[in-house]
Protein backbone atom coordinates (compact mmCIF):
# COMPACT_ATOMS: atom_id res chain seq x y z
CA UNK A 1 0.00 0.00 0.00
CA UNK A 2 1.48 3.22 -0.73
CA UNK A 3 3.06 5.85 1.79
CA UNK A 4 -0.32 8.27 2.85
CA UNK A 5 1.04 12.11 2.45
CA UNK A 6 2.07 13.45 5.69
CA UNK A 7 -0.20 16.65 6.18
CA UNK A 8 0.23 17.25 9.95
CA UNK A 9 -0.28 20.72 10.98
CA UNK A 10 2.85 22.34 11.89
CA UNK A 11 3.96 24.88 14.98
CA UNK A 12 6.85 26.19 14.28
CA UNK A 13 9.06 27.66 16.67
CA UNK A 14 12.71 30.02 15.48
CA UNK A 15 15.79 30.10 17.52
CA UNK A 16 15.25 32.71 19.61
CA UNK A 17 16.84 36.58 18.89
CA UNK A 18 16.93 37.17 23.10
CA UNK A 19 17.56 34.64 25.54
CA UNK A 20 17.36 35.42 29.34
CA UNK A 21 20.76 34.81 31.41
CA UNK A 22 21.42 32.42 34.61
CA UNK A 23 24.07 33.00 37.13
CA UNK A 24 25.60 29.69 38.84
CA UNK A 25 27.76 30.01 42.07
CA UNK A 26 30.84 27.51 42.04
CA UNK A 27 28.44 24.67 43.29
CA UNK A 28 26.17 24.38 40.22
CA UNK A 29 23.46 26.61 42.63
CA UNK A 30 21.50 29.45 41.22
CA UNK A 31 21.85 32.77 41.84
CA UNK A 32 18.62 34.01 42.98
CA UNK A 33 17.30 37.91 44.15
CA UNK A 34 13.98 37.31 46.36
CA UNK A 35 12.98 39.60 48.91
CA UNK A 36 15.33 42.07 48.21
CA UNK A 37 18.49 39.32 49.00
CA UNK A 38 20.60 37.43 46.83
CA UNK A 39 20.02 33.26 48.04
CA UNK A 40 21.51 30.18 46.78
CA UNK A 41 18.86 27.89 45.20
CA UNK A 42 18.46 24.93 43.03
CA UNK A 43 14.82 25.77 42.26
CA UNK A 44 14.98 27.66 38.51
CA UNK A 45 11.57 29.60 39.31
CA UNK A 46 11.42 33.86 37.96
CA UNK A 47 13.84 34.81 40.85
CA UNK A 48 16.49 33.25 38.92
CA UNK A 49 16.04 34.70 35.51
CA UNK A 50 18.38 38.01 34.79
CA UNK A 51 18.34 39.86 31.84
CA UNK A 52 21.65 41.05 30.10
CA UNK A 53 22.34 44.67 27.82
CA UNK A 54 25.62 45.60 27.65
CA UNK A 55 27.58 44.68 30.61
CA UNK A 56 24.55 45.32 32.83
CA UNK A 57 22.47 42.88 34.43
CA UNK A 58 18.93 43.27 35.67
CA UNK A 59 17.03 41.05 37.61
CA UNK A 60 13.74 40.01 36.23
CA UNK A 61 11.39 40.92 39.04
CA UNK A 62 12.98 44.02 40.35
CA UNK A 63 15.39 46.63 39.77
CA UNK A 64 18.28 44.84 40.98
CA UNK A 65 21.27 46.18 38.25
CA UNK A 66 25.07 44.44 38.55
CA UNK A 67 27.55 45.54 36.13
CA UNK A 68 29.58 42.37 34.67
CA UNK A 69 33.20 41.78 34.12
CA UNK A 70 33.74 38.87 31.90
CA UNK A 71 30.65 36.75 32.51
CA UNK A 72 31.34 37.33 35.89
CA UNK A 73 29.72 39.46 39.29
CA UNK A 74 30.25 39.06 42.89
CA UNK A 75 27.25 39.07 45.12
CA UNK A 76 26.91 38.78 48.58
CA UNK A 77 25.06 35.81 50.34
CA UNK A 78 24.90 35.49 54.13
CA UNK A 79 27.71 37.83 54.51
CA UNK A 80 29.78 35.47 52.72
CA UNK A 81 31.10 37.03 48.76
CA UNK A 82 30.02 34.68 45.88
CA UNK A 83 31.19 34.65 42.52
CA UNK A 84 28.58 34.10 40.34
CA UNK A 85 29.08 32.92 36.35
CA UNK A 86 26.69 34.28 33.65
CA UNK A 87 25.23 31.23 31.86
CA UNK A 88 22.72 30.67 28.92
CA UNK A 89 18.84 31.24 30.36
CA UNK A 90 15.84 30.36 28.56
CA UNK A 91 13.65 32.50 25.90
CA UNK A 92 10.25 33.02 28.53
CA UNK A 93 10.41 33.07 31.80
CA UNK A 94 9.69 29.33 34.47
CA UNK A 95 6.42 30.89 34.94
CA UNK A 96 5.54 31.52 31.17
CA UNK A 97 6.13 27.94 30.14
CA UNK A 98 4.21 26.31 33.66
CA UNK A 99 1.11 29.04 32.56
CA UNK A 100 1.40 27.65 28.64
CA UNK A 101 1.50 23.55 29.38
CA UNK A 102 -0.96 24.28 32.54
CA UNK A 103 -3.77 25.57 29.87
CA UNK A 104 -2.94 23.63 26.64
CA UNK A 105 -0.64 20.46 28.21
CA UNK A 106 2.55 21.34 26.52
CA UNK A 107 5.17 23.53 25.98
CA UNK A 108 8.47 24.22 24.03
CA UNK A 109 11.37 25.33 26.11
CA UNK A 110 12.93 26.95 22.26
CA UNK A 111 16.94 26.32 22.54
CA UNK A 112 16.85 25.89 26.32
CA UNK A 113 20.11 23.88 26.66
CA UNK A 114 23.29 25.89 26.97
CA UNK A 115 25.21 25.74 23.15
CA UNK A 116 28.16 24.13 24.02
CA UNK A 117 25.99 21.22 26.09
CA UNK A 118 23.59 20.92 22.99
CA UNK A 119 27.38 20.31 21.19
CA UNK A 120 28.55 17.60 23.61
CA UNK A 121 25.00 15.81 23.03
CA UNK A 122 25.25 15.58 19.36
CA UNK A 123 29.02 14.55 19.90
CA UNK A 124 28.14 11.35 22.51
CA UNK A 125 25.31 10.67 19.78
CA UNK A 126 26.87 10.74 16.83
CA UNK A 127 24.52 13.12 15.01
CA UNK A 128 24.78 16.46 13.09
CA UNK A 129 27.77 18.32 13.37
CA UNK A 130 29.02 15.03 14.28
CA UNK A 131 27.03 12.52 11.82
CA UNK A 132 31.06 11.40 11.14
CA UNK A 133 31.97 10.11 14.33
CA UNK A 134 31.74 6.45 15.60
CA UNK A 135 29.37 5.43 18.11
CA UNK A 136 30.82 3.98 21.23
CA UNK A 137 28.76 0.82 21.54
CA UNK A 138 30.74 -0.35 24.29
CA UNK A 139 29.34 1.31 27.24
CA UNK A 140 26.41 3.19 28.02
CA UNK A 141 25.86 6.74 26.89
CA UNK A 142 25.76 8.03 30.68
CA UNK A 143 29.15 6.78 30.85
CA UNK A 144 30.70 8.54 27.59
CA UNK A 145 30.32 12.23 28.58
CA UNK A 146 28.77 14.32 31.52
CA UNK A 147 26.37 15.72 28.88
CA UNK A 148 23.74 13.23 29.57
CA UNK A 149 23.26 14.02 33.08
CA UNK A 150 23.72 17.53 32.60
CA UNK A 151 20.48 17.66 30.23
CA UNK A 152 18.86 15.77 32.85
CA UNK A 153 19.09 18.46 35.53
CA UNK A 154 18.43 21.48 32.91
CA UNK A 155 16.81 23.56 36.13
CA UNK A 156 14.19 25.26 34.11
CA UNK A 157 12.42 22.24 32.55
CA UNK A 158 12.69 20.62 36.03
CA UNK A 159 11.47 23.76 38.11
CA UNK A 160 8.21 23.14 35.56
CA UNK A 161 7.78 19.45 35.75
CA UNK A 162 7.84 19.65 39.66
CA UNK A 163 5.26 22.11 39.28
CA UNK A 164 2.95 20.80 36.55
CA UNK A 165 2.92 17.33 38.62
CA UNK A 166 2.77 19.41 41.80
CA UNK A 167 5.17 17.83 44.03
CA UNK A 168 8.97 18.11 44.52
CA UNK A 169 9.36 14.43 44.41
CA UNK A 170 9.74 13.29 40.68
CA UNK A 171 11.88 11.12 39.28
CA UNK A 172 12.81 9.75 35.81
CA UNK A 173 11.37 6.31 34.94
CA UNK A 174 14.42 4.91 33.20
CA UNK A 175 18.02 5.30 32.52
CA UNK A 176 18.17 8.59 30.07
CA UNK A 177 19.46 7.84 26.60
CA UNK A 178 19.27 9.04 23.43
CA UNK A 179 16.79 8.36 20.71
CA UNK A 180 17.85 8.31 17.56
CA UNK A 181 15.41 7.94 14.15
CA UNK A 182 16.78 6.94 11.02
CA UNK A 183 15.32 7.51 7.53
CA UNK A 184 12.47 5.47 6.65
CA UNK A 185 13.16 2.41 4.73
CA UNK A 186 9.12 2.49 3.81
CA UNK A 187 8.91 -1.18 5.50
CA UNK A 188 9.91 -1.07 9.12
CA UNK A 189 7.14 -0.71 12.23
CA UNK A 190 6.47 2.66 13.29
CA UNK A 191 6.15 3.54 16.66
CA UNK A 192 2.37 4.42 15.79
CA UNK A 193 -0.03 6.55 18.07
CA UNK A 194 0.06 6.21 22.24
CA UNK A 195 0.20 7.70 25.88
CA UNK A 196 3.41 8.12 27.68
CA UNK A 197 4.44 5.94 30.71
CA UNK A 198 2.55 5.11 32.87
CA UNK A 199 -0.54 5.49 31.28
CA UNK A 200 0.58 3.73 27.84
CA UNK A 201 -2.44 3.74 26.28
CA UNK A 202 -2.41 2.04 22.89
CA UNK A 203 1.01 0.44 24.02
CA UNK A 204 1.05 -3.30 23.75
CA UNK A 205 1.64 -3.43 27.60
CA UNK A 206 0.32 -4.54 30.70
CA UNK A 207 -0.59 -2.31 33.77
CA UNK A 208 -2.56 0.59 31.85
CA UNK A 209 -3.85 3.16 33.88
CA UNK A 210 -7.37 3.14 33.53
CA UNK A 211 -9.05 6.04 31.68
CA UNK A 212 -10.07 8.88 33.19
CA UNK A 213 -7.42 10.15 35.60
CA UNK A 214 -8.53 13.73 36.35
CA UNK A 215 -7.00 16.48 37.52
CA UNK A 216 -4.01 14.52 39.06
CA UNK A 217 -1.48 14.30 36.36
CA UNK A 218 0.74 10.69 36.38
CA UNK A 219 3.46 11.77 34.19
CA UNK A 220 5.01 14.65 32.01
CA UNK A 221 7.01 13.70 28.98
CA UNK A 222 10.44 15.76 28.55
CA UNK A 223 11.99 15.41 25.28
CA UNK A 224 14.87 17.24 24.41
CA UNK A 225 15.83 17.84 20.56
CA UNK A 226 19.23 17.42 20.10
CA UNK A 227 18.90 17.59 16.47
CA UNK A 228 16.24 20.08 14.88
CA UNK A 229 12.86 18.78 15.03
CA UNK A 230 11.06 19.25 11.51
CA UNK A 231 8.42 17.24 9.79
CA UNK A 232 10.80 16.03 7.32
CA UNK A 233 13.84 14.88 9.65
CA UNK A 234 11.16 12.92 11.85
CA UNK A 235 9.75 14.90 14.96
CA UNK A 236 7.37 13.28 16.77
CA UNK A 237 3.77 14.10 16.13
CA UNK A 238 1.00 14.65 18.22
CA UNK A 239 -2.67 15.63 19.01
CA UNK A 240 -1.89 18.86 21.20
CA UNK A 241 -4.72 19.04 23.74
CA UNK A 242 -5.60 15.29 23.78
CA UNK A 243 -4.47 14.98 27.12
CA UNK A 244 -7.83 16.66 27.75
CA UNK A 245 -10.09 13.68 26.60
CA UNK A 246 -7.86 11.36 29.50
CA UNK A 247 -8.37 8.41 27.15
CA UNK A 248 -6.57 6.72 24.24
CA UNK A 249 -5.90 7.14 21.14
CA UNK A 250 -8.48 6.01 18.46
CA UNK A 251 -7.90 2.76 16.82
CA UNK A 252 -8.81 3.81 13.39
CA UNK A 253 -5.40 6.54 13.81
CA UNK A 254 -3.39 3.03 14.06
CA UNK A 255 -2.17 2.16 17.53
CA UNK A 256 1.19 1.46 19.01
CA UNK A 257 -0.39 -2.02 20.01
CA UNK A 258 -1.49 -2.50 16.17
CA UNK A 259 1.35 -1.63 14.66
CA UNK A 260 3.60 -3.81 16.37
CA UNK A 261 2.11 -6.56 14.88
CA UNK A 262 4.19 -8.55 12.04
CA UNK A 263 3.05 -7.14 8.97
CA UNK A 264 0.62 -4.67 10.08
CA UNK A 265 2.06 -1.50 7.88
CA UNK A 266 2.73 -3.97 4.94
CA UNK A 267 -1.15 -4.26 4.99
CA UNK A 268 -2.18 -0.97 6.44
CA UNK A 269 0.33 1.79 5.39
CA UNK A 270 1.66 4.27 8.00
CA UNK A 271 -0.42 5.54 11.19
CA UNK A 272 -2.09 8.62 10.76
CA UNK A 273 -0.63 11.74 9.86
CA UNK A 274 -3.56 14.04 8.66
CA UNK A 275 -4.26 18.00 9.33
CA UNK A 276 -5.63 17.25 12.73
CA UNK A 277 -2.13 15.74 13.96
CA UNK A 278 0.33 18.27 14.89
CA UNK A 279 3.99 18.03 14.40
CA UNK A 280 6.19 20.88 16.94
CA UNK A 281 9.41 21.86 14.84
CA UNK A 282 11.78 23.05 17.12
CA UNK A 283 15.84 23.84 16.64
CA UNK A 284 17.98 21.47 18.49
CA UNK A 285 18.54 22.48 22.41
CA UNK A 286 14.75 22.75 22.46
CA UNK A 287 12.70 21.21 25.43
CA UNK A 288 9.24 19.84 24.91
CA UNK A 289 7.34 19.40 27.66
CA UNK A 290 3.80 17.41 27.46
CA UNK A 291 1.17 16.13 29.71
CA UNK A 292 2.20 11.90 29.21
CA UNK A 293 -1.71 11.28 28.19
CA UNK A 294 -1.22 13.45 25.08
CA UNK A 295 -1.45 10.88 22.11
CA UNK A 296 1.47 11.13 20.08
CA UNK A 297 3.81 8.88 17.60
CA UNK A 298 7.16 8.53 16.28
CA UNK A 299 8.08 10.76 13.32
CA UNK A 300 8.67 9.23 10.08
CA UNK A 301 12.42 10.38 8.90
CA UNK A 302 12.22 11.22 5.31
CA UNK A 303 15.03 12.91 4.76
CA UNK A 304 17.72 10.54 5.95
CA UNK A 305 19.45 12.75 8.52
CA UNK A 306 19.53 10.55 11.53
CA UNK A 307 17.63 12.61 13.98
CA UNK A 308 18.74 12.36 18.17
CA UNK A 309 16.61 13.04 21.13
CA UNK A 310 16.65 12.75 24.83
CA UNK A 311 13.40 11.33 26.26
CA UNK A 312 12.27 11.42 29.20
CA UNK A 313 9.50 9.89 31.27
CA UNK A 314 8.93 11.77 34.08
CA UNK A 315 6.61 10.40 37.30
CA UNK A 316 5.18 11.45 40.69
CA UNK A 317 7.34 9.56 43.02
CA UNK A 318 4.24 7.80 43.83
CA UNK A 319 4.75 6.13 40.26
CA UNK A 320 6.34 2.67 39.99
CA UNK A 321 9.40 3.64 37.53
CA UNK A 322 9.46 1.72 34.77
CA UNK A 323 13.14 -0.08 35.52
CA UNK A 324 15.99 -0.11 37.89
CA UNK A 325 17.72 3.51 37.46
CA UNK A 326 19.32 3.23 40.69
CA UNK A 327 22.08 0.81 39.11
CA UNK A 328 22.66 3.36 36.12
CA UNK A 329 23.00 5.84 38.79
CA UNK A 330 25.72 4.76 41.15
CA UNK A 331 27.34 3.00 37.74
CA UNK A 332 27.95 6.85 36.90
CA UNK A 333 28.19 8.18 40.34
CA UNK A 334 31.51 5.47 40.22
CA UNK A 335 32.43 6.82 37.18
CA UNK A 336 34.95 10.00 35.86
CA UNK A 337 32.10 11.75 34.18
CA UNK A 338 30.70 12.15 37.78
CA UNK A 339 33.51 14.29 38.90
CA UNK A 340 32.55 16.64 35.75
CA UNK A 341 28.97 17.67 37.43
CA UNK A 342 28.72 20.41 39.69
CA UNK A 343 27.02 19.71 42.92
CA UNK A 344 23.46 20.72 42.05
CA UNK A 345 23.95 18.77 38.93
CA UNK A 346 25.32 15.83 41.48
CA UNK A 347 22.24 16.67 43.65
CA UNK A 348 19.77 16.78 41.17
CA UNK A 349 20.65 13.98 39.11
CA UNK A 350 20.50 11.40 41.92
CA UNK A 351 17.35 12.70 43.34
CA UNK A 352 15.62 11.57 39.58
CA UNK A 353 17.39 8.21 39.38
CA UNK A 354 17.08 7.40 43.34
CA UNK A 355 14.07 6.34 44.15
CA UNK A 356 13.84 6.07 47.99
CA UNK A 357 10.76 5.48 49.82
CA UNK A 358 10.35 6.23 54.04
CA UNK A 359 9.92 2.52 55.27
CA UNK A 360 10.74 1.06 58.70
CA UNK A 361 14.25 2.61 60.55
CA UNK A 362 14.42 5.27 57.09
CA UNK A 363 14.71 5.66 53.68
CA UNK A 364 15.29 2.71 51.58
CA UNK A 365 16.03 2.77 47.97
CA UNK A 366 13.87 0.77 45.74
CA UNK A 367 16.54 -1.32 44.07
CA UNK A 368 17.85 -5.02 43.49
CA UNK A 369 21.50 -3.37 44.30
CA UNK A 370 22.09 -4.99 47.67
CA UNK A 371 24.37 -2.10 48.40
CA UNK A 372 21.85 0.39 47.84
CA UNK A 373 18.63 -1.28 48.91
CA UNK A 374 19.86 -1.78 52.74
CA UNK A 375 21.32 2.13 52.60
CA UNK A 376 18.95 4.22 54.83
CA UNK A 377 20.75 7.15 53.49
CA UNK A 378 22.57 7.84 50.57
CA UNK A 379 25.53 10.67 50.31
FE1 LIG B 1 5.97 8.05 23.42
Amino acid sequence: MPHPILQETVTRFDPPKHHYALLYASGGELIAHQNGNFVLTDDADDSVIWDLSGDTLTHVLGNTEMRVSNDRVNVTIDNQKVAGRLAHGPELLPSEYLNHIREHGWCCMTSILDPDLLEAMEKVGCTDRYAKREMDRGQSMLLQSPAIAQTAAEPVSLWVTRRYLGLDDVCIGHPPGLAIVDKDDGKRPVLAWHSDYPYHWGVPARGKVPPGTGATCLGLQRNVCISPFTKEDGATAFKLGSHRLDQPPPEEWGTAMQHSRPGYREEHGLPYGGPDADIVEAPGGSIILYDSRTWHRTGVNQSGKRRSAMLQAMIPMYILPKNDTTRAWKQMAESDVYNELTDREKREFERLMVHRFIGPGGRFAITGDSDLGRDSELS
